[in-house]
Order: C-alpha cells, then structure tokens, then sequence
C-alpha cells in the first residue's frame, strides 16, 4: 500500500494505472476509520482493479467550527487498518495541498439541497461537491463508493455527476451498523459511555417507523416520533423526516412515493448524530 500526500504524485498515479487498462475504485473518507468505511473499502475491491481511499477532513464542509476542531484524527491507525484491507493506496493531502487559494466553487443542486442535511448545515453540500470533484479531477476514477450513512450526500453527489456529465459510476453502500443498531460514524467517538448507552434510540425509532410505515398515516407517524424525541432526556431532535427516496422531498401520503426512506438528525449531548431508514418500497 502506498500513501500518497500530493495532487501530483496521485494524478500521476491514476493516470499511469488507467493507462495500463486498470480499472479504478475510489473511497472518499475524512478518517477515524471504522468498519462503515471498510465495508466500502471492500465493495471497491471486489469491483475493480486498483483502490484508493482519500483521507482529509475538509474544513469547508464543516459550518460549526468546533465540530471541524473536535473531528476525530488519527492517520497512523487508519493506515495500520487500511493496510489489512484491499486498499492500494492512501491518498492523505494537507489542507493547503487541497486548497492552495481559498475556493470559490459554487454549485446548485436544486430542492435536493433545500431539506435536512442541506438546510440544517447551509454550505455543507457546496463543501462537499468541491472537494469530492477536485478529487475526482485528481484521480480521475472510473467507480466511486459512497455510504447510505449520508444518503443525502450520495443523492447529490450522483446528481453533480449527472451535472457535470463526468464518466464516474457512483455506488451506494449499505449502512453498517453496531450491534445495537447505532450506525457507525466517526463522531460516536465523542459520545460519553453514557451517551453511547443510549444512542440505539434513534435505530429504534426508525425501526419504529419502518414496522408502522403504510399502517399509520405519515403525519401521525412523524408527530408521534417528534413526540417520543421531545420527552427523552438526553435527545435534542433536529428533524425527522419521511421523503421520497429519490427526490427526498417530504412525502404527505404513503402512495406519493416508489421508494419511502425516513431520516433523522439528532443531539446526543453535543454530538450531532444522523441516520436513515428504507421505509417502504413498491
Ligand atoms: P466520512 O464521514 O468519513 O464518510 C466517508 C464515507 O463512509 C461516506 O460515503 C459515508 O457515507 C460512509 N460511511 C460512514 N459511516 C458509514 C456506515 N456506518 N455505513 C456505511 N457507510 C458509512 O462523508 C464524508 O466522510 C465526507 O463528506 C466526504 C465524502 C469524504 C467528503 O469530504
């Protein structure tokens, strides 16, 4: 396994292997690796040639500058872990690698940006599409792998794809869980042993969803959860919502939509946790 810090020595990399026929897989990561990331790690192996994970925590993504400071960052482990998986190389850039001038892409994704994730973090997504299309321009790969974790990110992702008609296959990943149901994420790191006791609350609650989803009406269904959010001591709820899982526009009627998903955002303590759900599927 290699690791590879500059823009140049990837592109160099990406090229010569293209060039020799080999087919590229991409896993973009900003670390503190778990087995969410791995699970994706492996997908790219199975499907083509040659795979390399980014690691960098982009800082224009973050809109809360303590989150971006509290980011879990520990490059040492997530190389010892990577060098157990079929990755070929790491591509781990600085800051000022990534961003020698201070960046001035704007992209447009439409409603996709308007709900959840995109309202609750303005900026967010527009930090997202830059970095992940500067690494694309970089390694140029021709499979990229991105968790349902952040289902809306991989929503616009495919979307800015289609926009920028780039020849990139973008694959969706199962999310992997603990056994508790908690799916994994970096930040629960920063979750409190008694925090992290009862972080399954948000799974059980999109079980919850899933068991009455076409049974109840969406409204009473989405109040009753609101409700069981509001009278949990150590919960802040920031949304819960049950879209159009190609649209992700909030749905009104169970029949609205081919593929239903419900997702959350929630505050453990000062953690900001999010997840999502397949409802229903016609
Ligand atoms: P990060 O949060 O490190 O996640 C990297 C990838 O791993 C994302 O595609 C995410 O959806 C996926 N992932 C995280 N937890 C997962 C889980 N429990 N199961 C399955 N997949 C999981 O997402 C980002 O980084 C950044 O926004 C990035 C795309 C790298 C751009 O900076």
């Amino acid at each position: 396994m290699q690791l590879l810090t500059t823009r140049a020595d990837a592109k160099k990399y990406s090229l010569e292997a293209r060039s020799k026929g080999k087919k590229i897989g991409f896993v973009p990561t900003m670390g503190a690796l778990h087995k969410g990331h791995l699970s994706l790690v492996e997908f790219s192996a199975q499907q083509n040639d040659i795979t390399i994970v980014s690691i960098f925590v982009n800082p224009i993504q973050f809109n809360n500058s303590e989150d971006l400071q509290k980011y879990p960052r520990n490059l040492d482990k997530d190389l010892e872990l990577l060098q157990s998986q079929h990755c070929d190389v790491v591509f781990a850039p600085s800051v000022e690698e990534m961003y020698p001038k201070p960046p001035t892409e704007i992209y447009s994704f439409g409603p996709l940006e308007e709900v959840m994730e995109g309202y609750y973090r303005p900026g967010h997504f527009n930090g997202v599409a830059t970095v992940v299309r500067r690494f694309f321009d970089i390694l140029h790969p021709h499979r990229a792998y991105f968790g349902e974790k952040d289902y809306q990110q991989m929503i616009i992702i495919r979307k800015m794809t289609e926009q920028l008609q780039l020849p990139i296959e973008i694959i969706g990943c199962p999310i992997v869980r603990e056994i508790d149901g908690l799916a994994m994420s970096s930040r629960n790191l920063r979750l409190s042993e008694f925090e992290r006791a009862q972080a399954s609350f948000i799974y059980q609650n999109l079980v919850f969803a899933r068991d009455h989803a076409g049974i109840i009406p969406v409204e009473d269904l989405k109040n009753e959860i609101i409700q069981r959010f509001q009278k949990h001591p150590a919960f802040r709820l920031e949304y819960f919502e049950i879209a159009d899982a190609t649209t992700l526009q909030p749905i009104k009627d169970w029949d609205e939509a081919k593929s239903i998903r419900a997702f959350i955002a929630a505050y453990l303590g000062e953690v900001r946790l999010i997840d999502n759900m397949l409802l229903k599927t016609s």
